[in-house]
C-alpha cells in the first residue's frame, strides 16, 4: 500500500515552507506594534461550540466539518475557523470580567471537507485577530489598518479592501423581507443552492458565484441600516478617508458564517484565480453573548496563510530552495581516529553562527563530497588522519575549486576571510 497525504491536504514543504515562516515572523511583528498578544486555542473543540457560533445553517457547519466522537462519547470537531474557539477561551478565562479589552491574534491550521481546488484546501492555515470590547468605528478602523500593515509588511500591496455594513438585528430582519420578496421573484433564475437558501439564509444567494449576476437590481443593505448602524457606517469610512486608506464599498458583500453584524470586509488580491479571498472578517457584537457570556462587542479577521504564500510567489512556490552556499559548512572525516575532532569543529562552527552539517563516520570522503554538494555547502572542512597528526585540517573552498592546509584554531577566521573576499 502507498501512503499519500489525505485528499486536500498537502506537506508544507521547501519554499512554501520557508514563506508560511516568513509570513508568521511579519505578522507577529506587526501584532505586537498593535498591542495583540498570542493565543493558540486546541485544533478541536466541542462541535456544538460551532454550531451555536457559525450557525447551523451555514456550509461550513452543514456540509463541511470534520466531527468525530471521542472514546469518551464526546462529539467533537476539528476547527473550520478560529474565532469560536477564542470567543469560548475568552470567557473561559474571565477576560470579560478584567475590563472586557482584549486583542488576541493567532496562527494555526483549520479544517474544512470543501471540495479541493487551487487554493482551496481541506488543511488550511490563517493568521487571525479578535478585538473585544471595543464597540466603536475606530475600532474597525484599527483592524483594517492593521491588515494593511499586516499585508504590506509580508510584500502584498496589491490588494483590495471591500466593505459592507449588513446591519444588525434590529435592521436586518427588514432587510431580509424586502430581498426575500426579490429573490422571490427571481426563482426561475435561481440555482439549486440560492434554492436551498432561500428558506433558511437568503443572504448568501447575493455572493452566490452562479446567481450573482442576477442580482444587479436587488435591494442593498445599505438603504435598510437603521440610524445606530448608518451612524457607524459613516464613521468609519469618514476615518478610513482621513488617514486615505483604499477601500471599495461592496453593497453586495455577505459572509459565509452567521455571527457577523454591521462592518463586514474581504480582501482580494489578483492572480488568484476562483479562491482570490485572501482573507476577511468583521464585527461580531453578540457573539460574546450568544456564547453565554455578557453583551461584549467584538471585531475580528483571518487571513489565509496558503493564498498569501500563493499571492507573493505564484508558480515559483514549489520550487526547491536555494541556500546560501557561502553561509553552508560541511566537516567530512576522512580516515581513523577523526570522528571526535569532527565533531568538536561542528559545535564550534555552529556555536560560531555557521549553519554545519558532518558527514557520517564510515562513509567514503567521496559519499560524503556528494552529500556536502547535495547540502549545497559552500566550505568542506577535511578532518584527515594525517594532517590531524599536526593539528591541522584541510578547507575546501567550493565555489572557487580551491583547497588549502590550516591550524584548527584558525578555520574560522580563515573562512570568514575567504567569505569576506567571495
Ligand atoms: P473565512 O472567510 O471563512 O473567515 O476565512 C478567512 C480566510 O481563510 C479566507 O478569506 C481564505 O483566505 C481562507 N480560507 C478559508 N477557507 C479556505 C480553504 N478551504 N482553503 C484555503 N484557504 C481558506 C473566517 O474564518 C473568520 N473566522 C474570520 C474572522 C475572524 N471573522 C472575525 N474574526
Amino acid at each position: 500500500m502507498k501512503y499519500t497525504a489525505p485528499r486536500g491536504t498537502r506537506d508544507l514543504k521547501d519554499r512554501e515552507a520557508q514563506a508560511f515562516q516568513a509570513l508568521e515572523e511579519s505578522a507577529r511583528r506587526i501584532f505586537q506594534r498593535y498591542g495583540y498578544e498570542e493565543i493558540r486555542t486546541p485544533v478541536f473543540e466541542n462541535v456544538e461550540l460551532f454550531k451555536r457560533a457559525v450557525g447551523d445553517t451555514t456550509d461550513i457547519v452543514e456540509k463541511e466539518m470534520y466531527v468525530f466522537e471521542d472514546r469518551g462519547g464526546r462529539k467533537l470537531a476539528l476547527r473550520p475557523e478560529g474565532t469560536a474557539g477564542i470567543v469560548r477561551a475568552y470567557l473561559e478565562h474571565a477576560w470579560d470580567k478584567s475590563g472586557g479589552i482584549k486583542k488576541l491574534f493567532y496562527i494555526g491550521p483549520m479544517f474544512r471537507a470543501e471540495r479541493p481546488q487551487a487554493g482551496r484546501y481541506r488543511e488550511f492555515w490563517q493568521i487571525g485577530a479578535e478585538f473585544f470590547g471595543n464597540p466603536s468605528a475606530q475600532a474597525d478602523a484599527d483592524v483594517l489598518l492593521l491588515l494593511q500593515d499586516l499585508l504590506a509588511a509580508s510584500g502584498l500591496t496589491e490588494v483590495k479592501f471591500l466593505i459592507n455594513s449588513i446591519g444588525c438585528a434590529a435592521c436586518r430582519p427588514v432587510f431580509r423581507e424586502a430581498l426575500l420578496k426579490y429573490l422571490d421573484s427571481k426563482q426561475g433564475c435561481l440555482c439549486d443552492d440560492c434554492k436551498r437558501r432561500l428558506a433558511r439564509n437568503p443572504l448568501r444567494c447575493l455572493d452566490c458565484k452562479k446567481d450573482m449576476a442576477h442580482f444587479s437590481d436587488a435591494p442593498k443593505m445599505r438603504d435598510s441600516l437603521c440610524g445606530a448602524c448608518q451612524a457607524h457606517d459613516q464613521e468609519l469610512k469618514g476615518l478610513l478617508t482621513s488617514v486615505q486608506f483604499p477601500y471599495e464599498e461592496a453593497p453586495c458583500l455577505v459572509r459565509g458564517l452567521d455571527y457577523y453584524s454591521r462592518t463586514v470586509f474581504e480582501i482580494t488580491a489578483p492572480g488568484l484565480g476562483a479562491q482570490d479571498a485572501l482573507g476577511a472578517g468583521g464585527r461580531y457584537d453578540s457573539l460574546v453573548k450568544t456564547l453565554g457570556g455578557p453583551d461584549i462587542p467584538a471585531i475580528g479577521f483571518a487571513l489565509g496563510m496558503d493564498r498569501m504564500a500563493s499571492a507573493k510567489y505564484g508558480d515559483s512556490l514549489s520550487a526547491g530552495i536555494q541556500p546560501n552556499a557561502c553561509s553552508r559548512i560541511f566537516v567530512a572525516l576522512a580516515g581513523q581516529g577523526t570522528g571526535m575532532t569532527g565533531f568538536r569543529v561542528l559545535q564550534d562552527l555552529r556555536k560560531a553562527g555557521c549553519t554545519a552539517e558532518i558527514g557520517a563516520p564510515g562513509k567514503s570522503l567521496k559519499a560524503q563530497m556528494r552529500w556536502a554538494d547535495a547540502w549545497k555547502a559552500g566550505f568542506v572542512v577535511i578532518v584527515g588522519e594525517e594532517e590531524l597528526k599536526r593539528g591541522r585540517v584541510i578547507l575546501k573552498n567550493l565555489q572557487k575549486h580551491e583547497q588549502k592546509e590550516i591550524e584548527i584554531e584558525n578555520l574560522k577566521s580563515e573562512i570568514e576571510e575567504q567569505r569576506e573576499k567571495s
